[in-house]
């Protein structure tokens, strides 16, 4: 096959830059190199130990055979539960479905909804998958720069000027990756109360890091901060970062009945149910309280203080705390234009990033993936000397710069 032949949608999409750096980290090690990976979004905990064993059950139960398109009824009546209890969000049935992973419930709800030319307002920085996926479903993205100083927060005055008739959606991601930014109940409810005269515009509401949350800052998902804006509302979540499920492929969402419908068409006709081993270990991981939470929470707390640590005494880089998730945003616009031993100068943040790898083998990802150049992105959910280990290298590796 060559170019010619790939379809023009293809055209807009870049290869996703968090998968193009574990491929980069893979090759690495292969070639003997030990690379420490702060690029990836994934927990470094294993699978609590009775969730993995609801999966071997389902497999030894012989629950191996295709289930219902949008998940089991008791998958969906364990989703149900979860978004009752912690969101006060009521969804029956019909308006819940659970697919391959929340990466698919987003792209499908896009693909079911936007006609070509259709906006959808992306605050940033973003998660790197969202314009792509618009652009796939031959949307058009409008991309909203937030500031450190507004915490990363999109503001009513910048979504007042981004609404125009074209407006089908707004993504709305809390906790935020890759800032961690979180918004509060009154944050949703201003911008809620704006789209009120625009009644096309859907939300989706990307809540997939709802429990990994610092200094008992509180979490309210969109519908649940304006109820009334719940028939409008898609509510994203998964078991991939609250329960360290990424492998499993498996997330869910809540939604007006007709979205619900036509991404089960979708579903259908592509992919079918998400793997029912997983959906069965979903439901042990929703049923029952999460009592590792508190551990976890305590282990990432002292990573981020750590990073935070070494951000602060580097010359050139600054962050501010990070209230959830498990990324640190750091600025790093004080390091560019500075030029390396070998006399390399580092004009930008993608330089800054490959020299790392290169110089001190350490992964981390450049800002302008997320559409905020000037800044790098940290992942600190790696074991404990590991996190120390790159901390040191980097902060070594920075001084050393002129
Ligand atoms: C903001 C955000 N949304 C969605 C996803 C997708 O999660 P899943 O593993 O459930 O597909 C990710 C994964 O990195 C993410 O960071």
């Amino acid at each position: 096959m060559n170019n010619s032949q790939i379809a023009r949608r293809m055209q807009s999409v870049r290869p996703s830059p968090t998968a193009a750096i574990s491929d980069r980290v893979r090759a690495l090690e292969a070639a003997g190199r030990q690379v420490i990976n702060l690029g990836e979004g994934e927990l470094d905990f294993a699978t609590p130990a009775h969730i993995s064993y609801a999966g071997i059950e389902a497999i030894v139960q012989q629950q191996t055979k295709y289930t219902a398109v949008a998940g089991t009824a008791t998958l969906k009546a364990a989703i149900a539960a979860k978004f009752a209890r912690d969101n006060q969000l009521h969804y029956r049935p019909e308006e819940i479905i659970a697919g391959s992973g929340a990466k698919q419930l987003i792209f499908n709800a896009l693909l079911a909804t936007l006609d070509a030319g259709q906006q959808v307002i992306i605050p940033a920085p973003y998660w790197v998958s969202y314009p792509d996926m618009v652009r796939l479903a031959e949307g058009e993205p409008v991309i909203v720069p937030c500031s450190e100083q507004s915490g990363w927060k999109l503001t009513p005055e910048q979504l007042a000027r981004a609404l125009t008739p074209a407006t089908r959606w707004l993504i709305l991601n809390s906790p935020g990756n890759p800032t961690g930014a979180i918004y509060s109940a009154e944050e949703l409810r201003a911008l809620a109360d704006l789209l009120t005269d625009y009644p096309q515009v859907l939300i989706m509401a990307d809540d997939i890091y709802e429990p990994l949350r610092y200094d008992n800052t509180p979490f309210a998902s969109f519908a649940q901060a304006a109820p009334q804006m719940t028939g409008r509302t898609l509510t994203v979540n998964g078991v991939s970062k609250s329960h360290a499920m990424t492998g499993w492929r498996l997330g869910y969402a809540g939604g007006p009945q007709w979205l619900i419908a036509a991404m089960q068409i979708l579903q259908s006709q592509s992919t079918s149910n998400p793997s029912s081993i997983s959906q069965a270990a979903a439901v042990a991981a929703l049923n029952h309280p999460a009592a590792f939470l508190g551990d976890w929470l305590e282990t990432l707390d002292q990573r981020r203080q750590q990073v935070l640590r070494m951000v602060a005494a580097t010359d050139g880089l600054s962050a501010s705390a990070p209230q959830g998730a498990f990324y640190l945003f750091a600025r790093c616009t004080g390091l560019l234009g500075r030029t390396t031993p070998t006399g390399e100068t580092l004009h930008d943040d993608s330089a800054l990033a490959n020299w790392l790898l290169e110089q001190t083998q350490v992964a981390v990802l450049h800002g302008s993936a997320f559409g905020m150049p000037g800044y790098l992105r940290i992942a600190y959910a790696v074991e404990d000397g590991l996190l120390a280990q790159a901390c040191q290298r980097i902060s070594d590796a920075c001084a050393q710069l002129r």
